[in-house]
């Protein structure tokens, strides 16, 4: 039995290395020249930049096996997580088993089996694999908004920005309230010639130190002994007195919790709006030329919009008969495992509170233990009413932005290891679901 593991950014080198740590043979397909996914700048579906770093910290972002190097700051740049990664493929013997230049471009069940087709170097081939993980990342496919008007400004997504040259000499309008906008807004506010913030909605900033701490080890810290309510109200009145409410900053108060919306972090944000070199603007009503009408019915003349507005969930390899209503919908047992499809699995389809990589390597646990034949599955019934939980609790928290995707970084760590010990006493004693190899 072969596994075809797709992507070999963290999650794809994650799930080699649980699969080889239980003698599962794999082989990973990626179109990059290097593995590290994302991380490696100007890879084939890199949103990377050179002025990125980590905005969760290197002790709660390393994978568990693989420490960070000591003498490293706590929020790495692109450059090391990228040098980190490859280090962790080498170490680990995972390299043999990638195939770089190599993309997937089909997947297809066929019986219990899965025909995948890859194009590389050499044209497209077809193999047959006993399962299939997907972990091809989302952070890729860029999520572009139109607003009426004819617009005739220069426009870019924040996946092709590269470099704070790319801003040098011009009125930039940074859209959004994620970390691509935060990031890219201040290399603006240093490069361009003025620089504009629009948010149609409040976010909570955090910056990357709290009392003295990197912040997300102190949401960690709290996250053993407390419910998220309780973390959440904490949070907020830490971040009050750290840094005040974003109105004092001219930017919209958020209307949900923290704890409720992915992290916005940034050190630099709020203090280059208060040195007045970012000036913040609400949600945008219209575009037309090269001026921009906001929601409060003021107008800004802009050479550059910069649209930080998200990227999207994209599987185009898989028949869409398996993705339900869409792959940001898809109900997955435990975030890795298909309902209705044995042998489809994914790692990295999650979005967390915190960060990827110890996530990614919990759920490449669980796949593996699967298919090594040491973690059985509860019924599918089971798995269906566990979904139904998941995302009614995930609704009552996150509402509608992405439900089904979110999971809380602390508690899905101690969810999976609780799973694992769970699915490997159900397969020591014959029930639920034991993966049956198809050969
Ligand atoms: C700008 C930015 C900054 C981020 N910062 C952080 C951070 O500070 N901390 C953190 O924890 N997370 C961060 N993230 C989240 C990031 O997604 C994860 O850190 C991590 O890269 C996810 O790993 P992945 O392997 O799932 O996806 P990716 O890193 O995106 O890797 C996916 C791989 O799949 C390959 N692939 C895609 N399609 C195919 C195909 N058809 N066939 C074969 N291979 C394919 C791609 O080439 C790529 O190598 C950031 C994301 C972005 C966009
Ligand atoms: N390490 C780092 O420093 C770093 C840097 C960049 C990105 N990242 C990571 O990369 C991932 C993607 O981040 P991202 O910031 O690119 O995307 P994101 O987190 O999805 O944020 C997108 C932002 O755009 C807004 N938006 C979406 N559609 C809009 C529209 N039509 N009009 C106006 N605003 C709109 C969203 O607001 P709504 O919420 O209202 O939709 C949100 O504020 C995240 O995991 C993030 O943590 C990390």
């Amino acid at each position: 039995m072969t596994v075809a593991v797709i992507g070999a950014g963290p999650s794809g080198l994650a799930t080699l290395k649980a699969l080889a740590d239980r003698g599962v043979p794999a082989v990973c397909f990626d179109p990059g020249e290097r593995v590290g996914g994302l991380w490696v700048i100007g890879g084939p579906h890199s949103s990377a930049y050179r002025t990125l770093h980590l905005n969760t910290s290197k002790g709660r972002t390393e994978f568990a096996d693989h420490p960070m190097p000591a003498g490293w700051p706590d929020y790495p740049d692109h450059a090391r997580v990228a040098a980190y990664l490859q280090d962790y493929a080498q170490t680990h013997g995972l390299l043999r088993h990638v195939r770089l230049q190599h993309t997937v471009e089909q997947v297809r069940r066929v019986g219990e089996r899965w025909e995948v087709t890859v194009r590389g170097p050499s044209g497209t081939s077809t193999d047959v694999y006993a399962a299939v993980i997907v972990a091809n990342g989302h952070n890729s496919v860029p999520k572009t908004p139109t607003y009426p008007g004819q617009a005739t400004v220069e426009q870019m997504h924040s996946h092709d920005y590269r470099d704070p040259a790319q801003l040098t000499g011009k009125r930039v309008l940074v859209v959004g309230g994620g970390n691509s906008a935060m990031d890219i807004a201040v290399d603006s506010s240093y490069a361009a010639d003025s620089t504009l913030i629009s948010l149609r909605r409040g976010v909570w900033i955090v910056p990357k130190y709290l009392l003295g701490k990197p912040s997300d080890t102190l949401n960690g810290a709290l996250a053993k002994r407390l419910p998220w309510r309780l973390r959440q109200r904490i949070s907020q009145t830490t971040l009050r007195m750290a840094v005040g409410k974003p109105s004092r900053y001219g930017l919209p108060d958020p209307a949900h919790g923290f704890l409720q919306d992915h992290p916005t972090l940034s050190d630099s944000l709020l203090s280059r709006i208060s040195h007045g070199e970012i000036a913040p603007r609400p949600g945008i009503s219209w575009v037309d030329g090269t001026t921009v009408t906001f929601t409060d019915g003021s107008c800004e003349d802009v050479d550059l919009i910069v649209w930080c507005t998200g990227y999207r969930v994209d599987l185009p390899f898989l028949d869409p008969a398996l993705l339900g209503a869409g792959p940001e919908t898809l109900p997955l047992y435990r975030r890795v495992f298909h309902l209705d499809a044995p042998g489809l699995m994914f790692v990295g389809l999650m979005q967390s509170t915190g960060a990827a990589l110890p996530v990614v390597e919990a759920q490449a646990r669980l796949a593996a233990a699967h298919l090594a034949g040491t973690y059985a599955l509860p019924t599918p019934a089971e798995q269906r009413a566990d979904c139904a939980a998941q995302l009614a609790a995930a609704r009552d928290r996150w509402g509608d932005r992405r439900p089904a995707m979110r999971i809380d970084f602390d508690a899905y760590i101690d969810l999976a290891a609780r799973e694992l010990a769970a699915g490997t006493r159900r397969a020591a004693d014959h029930r639920g679901i034991l993966w049956k190899d198809p050969a």
